[in-house]
């Protein structure tokens, strides 16, 4: 029973859980091999183990249809599932999509739909062949290197009820993303590292956090890179092991894998994203920088720590009520004593251009009397809420507020519920953005307060559970038979927060009628479209600080760009010292917040003259970029793709990219590191957006070898919905080239953009510079920036107007 044949290396585990026996495995139909490495699974399945095509594919207008009869091999956990079909759809030139399923009976699918045009394209980046030997496998091959992406041969189908496993083998190691996790290196570990998904209310770890993100990016040997969504939301896992392989588990729905071929790592982030919805479009507000703690005490509390970023002149944009600010942290009420006023604060706050932004948990108090809490009474009439495995009562649970009913966003009753109650509550205090917490979803029981919590059965007792934190599915949240519309928790659990940032954004629309934020503690494919994310409750250590950048870099491969952690950590007491350096990094993570757990001192930047100086440096260089974040964004909602990549998106043919001079100035560094060639729209920083958006314009132009760089400005009021459907925007194209910057207007929909003014451009690589001439007209009215070097120019200009069609 221990085969020669099989590597090491190319094992597909036939005993996931833990404790495995020799006879366990034989009885399972596996191989059993002992005295591996470490990690390697000793039970392992037979490549004959599988399904076999029942006949031919058949060919269909997007491509085949294959029928599968599963053959008398190893059963793992029984239920297994006798015939299942293959649709394999050519959905377009770069994307493919494999979905195995049950046709004899309706299995759960993720309620998004990625589809083709119906018909195969007539080119096609990728092809796909099938094999019965030994049993059915199946290669998908990049057909310009001859690449085989993805190599099923390698064994291991299994599609069981409640057991769903496939392996590939890999074009190379360097594989990233699957989240949501805590880790300190982008390119994943491939020694049989494990990773569950599942969406869970955990401090910052290696095991599976708030996000499930079952996708990845594989950069082939040629440079040339693809990805694969498993959309699935189910408890799931990936082990990667060195062949280099995957081997997928999920324990529900279907398998249904779709591959983005790219070819460039930006392209396939697009292609991914595209298909399941690009990135939102932020207010220009939220890209200012925030500040939020936990345990403000009273409103006086919060406003010693706004008046400490006021007496350092730190940039502040946003300013934030936690869970403190609620009544018995209800939802949808203020604090009458300790936070009474706070209305009128908020409205004094924004003359000065501070927002605030409001926490809201999903969790709504039932034990109030009826009339007492209005929103309960009226999410009651509605029957908005989860309900118990009967279907009929709605589920109580445990959250801040003590016991607690769990909206049901899969229900449209609650769309309109929850829309009357934000707009409601705009009424009574003027937020600007909500940050919605608790929803994946948490619970501060296990199950429920029953006993027992919850009843034995296969959903919430499983035959496989993969290595999800505590070894259960309902740690910390409902039973796994709970039921919302779109299903039972068993399969939607994952969906939760999803479908709450999908009712958040129509409801804080209604509420605002502009646009705003909802970033949300879960999320799952696709979430970006609606909301952001902040990485969670991490601790006030340095390895968070830097694994916090992984988090930046993995949120932007999963469509939610807009990201960043809590800067000085969430938990601990952070050093004077780490907390000066995270805000330092913290002024270039796209979401930029200080934020901070109840059981800990005040860390805002204020409390240290030293941290309050540097943020202030720090922050000015971030605003002064704010023109360049704001038109990435645009692009990544137009276009799809990261706003914050690895230098490996860009490396592709290139000998070098990064020279850091040695200059202290953080910006210099920035510029430097990012590729020659570009060119960077910025503008003058204030205190607030409200105050920047008014100052002048600069260019900072990094010219290539060859003395040619390019750039974009987008540009718009920063707050109304959709300017890009409306044409409301301005864009700029601009180019140096031959010693002359050239802008040209793309789109010219903004009423403003005639009074926006340039007055400084910044090139690096001119060499020496002797004269000036804007639109033909010869400038003596210029001066060399007091910083400037041989290699960086910097010119103060007369104030242009950003419209002239060149310079
Ligand atoms: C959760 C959130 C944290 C928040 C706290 C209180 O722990 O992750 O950010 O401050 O709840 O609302």
């Amino acid at each position: 029973y221990c085969p020669a044949d099989i590597p090491e290396s190319e094992r597909v585990d036939c005993h996931p859980e833990s404790d495995a026996s020799v006879q366990e495995c034989l009885d399972r139909g596996c191989y059993w091999c002992e005295n591996t490495a470490e990690n390697v699974p000793w039970c392992f399945m037979p490549r004959q183990a599988g399904y076999r095509m029942a006949g031919s594919p058949v060919e269909t207008p997007q491509g085949y249809q294959i029928v599968l009869d599963r053959i008398n091999t190893p059963s793992v956990f029984g239920q297994d599932i006798g015939q299942i079909t293959l649709d394999v759809e050519f959905q377009t030139e770069q994307r493919l999509r494999l979905k195995f399923y049950d046709a004899s009976t309706s299995r759960f699918e993720v309620p998004i739909t990625i589809s083709g045009t119906g018909t195969a394209p007539v080119v096609k980046d990728y092809d796909v062949t099938f094999s019965n030997d030994p049993v059915f496998n199946f290669q998908i091959k990049r057909i310009s290197t001859d690449t085989v992406i993805f190599d099923s041969s390698i064994g291991g189908l299994q599609f069981a009820d409640q057991y769903i496993q496939i392996a590939g083998r890999l074009d190379s190691d360097k594989v990233y993303g699957f989240g949501e996790h805590e880790k300190s290196y982008f390119k994943h570990d491939m020694n049989w590292k494990r990773w569950a998904m599942w969406t869970r209310d955990q401090a910052t770890t290696d095991s599976n956090l708030y996000g499930s993100h079952p996708f990845y990016l594989n950069v082939e040997q040629s440079s040339n890179a693809h990805g694969v969504l498993f959309l699935n939301a189910n408890a799931q896992e990936v082990t990667l092991q060195p062949a280099p392989a995957l081997t997928y588990r999920t324990i529900g729905g279907i398998l249904d894998m779709y591959f983005f071929l790219g070819p460039t790592p930006e392209e396939v982030i697009q292609q991914y994203t595209m298909s399941v919805g690009t990135p939102v479009m932020p207010p220009y507000w939220a890209l200012g920088f925030q500040l939020c703690r936990w345990g403000y005490t009273d409103l006086d509390h919060l406003k010693a720590a706004v008046g400490r970023m006021r007496l350092y002149d730190i940039p502040h944009d946003v300013q934030y009520g936690d869970i403190d600010y609620m009544d018995g942290y209800k939802d949808f009420t203020i604090d009458p004593v300790n936070f009474a006023g706070l209305p009128e604060y908020v409205q004094q706050l924004k003359s000065e251009g501070t927002r605030f932004v409001i926490i809201l948990d999903p969790a709504i108090s039932n034990t109030p009397s009826p009339g007492e809490y209005p929103p309960l009474d009226r999410g009651n009439a509605e029957n908005v809420w989860v309900r118990d495995y009967t279907g009929s009562n709605p589920q109580e649970g445990q959250v801040w507020p003590g016991m607690v009913y769990f909206p049901d966003y899969t229900r449209s009753a609650t769309e309109q519920w929850w829309t009357n109650e934000c707009v409601l509550f705009k009424d009574e205090l003027d937020y600007e953005g909500l940050w919605i917490d608790m929803n994946e979803p948490a619970n501060f029981v296990d199950g429920s307060d029953e006993d027992p919590p919850c009843r034995d059965n296969r959903f919430n007792n499983p035959p496989y559970i993969p290595i999800v934190g505590d070894n259960l599915l309902w740690k910390k949240t409902l039973c796994m038979d709970t039921i919302q519309d779109l299903g039972m928790s068993y399969n939607t659990h994952s969906l939760y927060g999803w479908s709450m940032a999908k009712q958040t954004l129509p409801a804080v629309r209604s509420a605002l009628g502009r646009r705003s934020i909802v970033f949300s503690r879960s999320t799952f494919p696709g979430a970006g479209q609606w909301g952001q994310h902040w990485l969670g409750d991490n601790w006030s250590q340095w390895y968070n600080l830097k694994a916090s950048l992984i988090g930046v870099l993995d949120f932007n491969l999963f469509g939610m760009p807009y990201t960043g952690a809590d800067i000085c950590g969430f938990l601990g007491t952070p050093t004077e010292d780490l907390c000066r350096r995270w805000q330092q990094i913290g002024a270039f993570y796209p979401f930029s917040r200080n934020h901070n757990h109840e059981s800990y001192p005040d860390q805002d930047p204020g409390m240290w003259p030293t941290v309050a100086n540097d943020t202030r440096n720090t922050l000015l260089i971030r605003y002064r970029l704010l023109p360049y974040l704001y038109t990435l964004f645009h692009k990544a909602h137009t276009t799809g793709g990261t706003v914050v990549r690895s230098l490996m998106f860009e490396e592709k043919n290139r000998l070098s990219v990064v020279t850091i001079p040695p200059f202290s100035h953080p910006l210099i560094a920035l510029i430097y590191t990012s590729e020659e060639g570009y060119i960077i729209p910025v503008q003058q920083p204030a205190n607030s957006t409200l105050f920047s958006r008014s100052n002048p314009f600069g260019f900072v132009v990094s010219l290539d070898d060859n003395g040619n760089a390019s750039g974009d400005l987008f540009w718009d009021d920063g707050e109304a919905i959709d300017t890009q459907g409306t044409g409301t925007y301005f864009l700029g194209s601009y180019t140096a080239s031959g010693s002359t910057l050239t802008g040209t207007v793309s789109h010219d929909g903004y009423s403003e953009a005639s009074n926006l003014v340039i007055d400084d451009v910044e090139i690096h690589g001119a060499g020496t510079v002797t004269s000036i001439v804007i639109n033909g007209v010869t400038h003596s009215d210029w001066n060399q920036h007091p910083e400037s070097q041989e290699w960086r120019e910097t010119f103060i200009l007369p104030g242009e107007p950003i419209l002239a069609s060149s310079g």
